[in-house]
């Protein structure tokens, strides 16, 4: 998504997954330093974008302990949000309907609309880890344009969007 950004949209990638602690109910105060950092990330963020495998007929645990740490939170209020899939027609719709019902419980103003399936095979990634698609990167710079005309629409315009 950063390679295909276009002018005006900053794309963040969140790299700390692997390192959020479990969710607990009642963790002490202050949260844990990697809790803090993914608040500060998204708490910069104007839009959030998901891409995710489905593990097993939902979404990883790992991503689903991501989203609890969101819970009743207010970090992704309000933020508006989409989902991008790379699974071929007919895999990953469960993973995509929880993360859609997720989302719903922490109040993500998910655009189904924008929403996306943009199917690739390991032959679309060239040898420096990027897609060489043409039809992903057009399919993926259009995602991050309208999620961003999105947010322009909402009111919250900024030249330098950042989506994450
Ligand atoms: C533990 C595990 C469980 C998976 N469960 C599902 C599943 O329930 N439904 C599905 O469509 N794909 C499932 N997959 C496939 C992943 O969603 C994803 O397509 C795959 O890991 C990508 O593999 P690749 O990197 O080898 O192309 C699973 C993969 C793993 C590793």
């Amino acid at each position: 998504m950063q390679a295909v950004a276009p002018e005006g949209i900053e794309a963040r990638w969140y790299g700390g997954l692997a390192e959020l602690p479990a969710f607990i109910p009642e963790a002490p105060e202050p949260a844990p330093p990697e809790v803090l950092r993914l608040r500060e990330h998204l708490a910069a963020a104007d839009a959030v974008l998901f891409c995710t495998p489905e593990y097993a007929g939902t979404l990883p645990g790992s991503l689903k302990n991501l989203l609890d740490w969101t819970v009743g939170t207010g970090d992704l209020n309000a933020k508006p949000a989409a989902w991008l899939t790379v699974a071929p027609p007919g895999r990953g719709d469960g993973a995509a309907a929880t993360l859609a019902s997720v989302l719903g419980y922490v109040g993500a103003e998910v655009d189904e609309a924008i929403c996306t399936r943009l199917p690739l095979s390991r032959t679309d990634i060239g040898g420096d880890g990027l897609v060489v698609s043409p039809e992903f990167r057009a399919g993926a710079t259009e995602v991050l344009l309208r999620l961003t005309a999105r947010r322009r629409d909402s009111g919250t315009d900024r030249p330098d969007a950042a989506i994450h």
